[in-house]
């Protein structure tokens, strides 16, 4: 139910066609998953930062809670408003600028999606560095909200590494704007830095200024099977000194492997236990520095190379697919538990993970990849229903005890708020209490999201 004016209002700033009620709000109010699911008063669209600022304005004044959404692939319940929260969504603020081919940056509204930045800057000869499978949907703005990891992080780092400046819309309407694209800049507190992986819950990412990375030379991909995870593991270390030029260690499981296969209807090119999906670029010849690598990194099984786009592109199909695949597993939506630990305990951890899911939940089934150069593991778990948050207590809890973090790289959301402390210590939350009260003091911006 809408605040008494609150929709008229709005209406009056981006037009009736752009406040979305009833059954117009659906694809607003779940998760890509379909495990967490809420409600909202309305979805609102402004087509410009000062409509964007106008409807926080509009939000603000009376007092109503507002959810900021991008492209709605977040995996831990973030955009997902509950009950009579505003959406602001970020879909109408697409405004993507030249690429500036002297700094190699680019001005991106925060409704650009990813995959158009991925574009942009190969036209113009250099790259962005982040990406991942949802790069259609997810947008800049969600993107720098919840730090984006992807598939690169090993050798460009995360989204905030790109960042070179921000505008984002304050809890009071104010914008705050830092677009001009200086590498070296230190005139007091980053706030870029701060906004980015705040969730939407200090105020609304309008446009980021991003820097860009030379276009990489030919690239060699490959899957390289292990027979354990401890070899698979310990062959990292050698292969990213042999491959100064790596721009990815992906992990999969033959379980995980053989559900994509199932679904694409293939049998997997690699049938050994564990499988590693090796990037990297490296002279002319990436391939033979690639296969010269492997095969001095440690006894390997069978292996698939692709050397042009189209077989590198079907190899990355099996890595990018286990989300989809997992997801139609049922019989719920997958509990989805990204985390990082120190490479030296993932061998170990991968067991202790399983029986331990197993021993509480005999149904559940506990399936593992992610990004092996980066220790960042995606332990998902399908079987129990969506509501049954032992599961999540279960996995969080022994990847706390065992040195590792809730969150590599999807961010706290609704999901993992309850087990903050794990990683967080009271000094920290405190702190983090504290900037949220200094930007936003009425707790209007995606309460329920993050802070404990
Ligand atoms: P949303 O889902 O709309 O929002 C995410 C969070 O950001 C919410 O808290 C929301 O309130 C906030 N937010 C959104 N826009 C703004 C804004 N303009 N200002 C302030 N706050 C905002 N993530 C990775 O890190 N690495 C991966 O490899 C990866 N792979 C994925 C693969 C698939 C198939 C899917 C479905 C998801 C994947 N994700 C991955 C998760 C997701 O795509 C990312 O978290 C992405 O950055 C979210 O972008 P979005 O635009 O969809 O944000
Ligand atoms: C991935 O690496 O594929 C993503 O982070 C999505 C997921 O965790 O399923
Ligand atoms: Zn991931």
């Amino acid at each position: 139910m809408a605040r008494t004016g609150l929709l008229d209002e709005l209406a009056g700033v981006v037009g009736t066609s752009h406040v979305l009620t009833g059954d117009l709000t659906a694809a607003h109010v779940a998760d890509w998953t379909g495990r967490w699911t809420g409600g909202c008063a309305a979805v609102v669209r402004p087509a410009s930062t000062a409509e964007l600022a106008a409807v926080v304005e509009v939000c603000s004044g009376h007092g109503a809670p507002m959810v900021a959404q991008g492209g709605n692939t977040g995996l831990v319940g973030g955009a997902v408003p509950e009950g009579d929260a505003v959406v602001l969504s970020t879909s109408r603020l697409r405004t993507l600028g030249p690429v500036d081919a002297v700094s190699g940056q680019v001005t991106a509204g925060a409704g650009v999606t990813v995959a158009e930045v991925l574009t942009a800057a190969r036209r113009a000869g250099w790259r962005y560095a982040v990406d991942f499978a949802a790069r259609d949907t997810a947008t800049i703005g969600g993107s720098i909200a919840t730090n984006a990891g992807g598939h690169h992080v090993l050798r460009f780092g995360m989204t905030r590494r790109q960042l070179v400046g921000i505008e984002a819309v304050l809890a009071d309407g104010r914008v705050l704007s830092h677009l001009g694209g200086l590498v070296k800049d230190n005139t007091g507190y980053d706030l870029a830095g701060l906004f980015c992986g705040s969730e939407g819950t200090l105020g609304i990412v309008t446009a980021a200024r991003l820097a860009l990375v030379p276009e990489p030379g030919p690239l060699a991909v490959a899957l390289v099977g292990f027979a354990d995870l401890h070899t698979a593991i310990g062959a990292i270390g050698p292969l990213r000194r042999a491959l100064p030029e790596v721009e990815a260690i992906e992990l999969m499981l033959d379980d995980g492997l053989a559900a994509v296969g199932a679904h694409l209807g293939v049998r997997p090119p690699v049938a050994d236990p564990v499988v590693l999906l090796i990037e990297t670029g490296g002279g002319p010849d990436p391939v033979e520095t690639l296969v010269e690598a492997v095969a001095s990194a440690g006894p390997v099984g069978s292996t698939a190379v692709g050397s042009d786009p189209r077989s590198s592109a079907e190899i990355w199909r099996w890595r990018e697919a286990h989300t989809e695949v997992i997801n139609a597993v049922g019989p719920h939506p997958p509990h989805k538990l990204d985390v990082t630990l120190p490479l030296d305990v993932v061998a170990e951890f991968v067991p202790r993970v399983r029986a331990a899911v197993r021993s509480a939940h005999p149904d559940a089934t506990t399936w593992i990849f992610g990004h092996a150069g980066d220790g960042n593991l995606h332990v998902n778990v399908t079987g129990p229903v969506p509501e049954d948050g032992s599961v999540d207590e279960i996995v969080l809890r022994l990847v706390a005890d065992v040195g590792g973090s809730i969150s590599a790289e999807h961010g706290i959301g609704r999901v993992k708020r309850p087990w903050l402390h794990l990683n967080r210590s009271a000094e920290e939350i405190d702190t983090f209490r504290a900037i949220k009260a200094a930007l936003d003091p009425d707790g209007l911006f995606n309460p329920g999201v993050l802070l404990p």
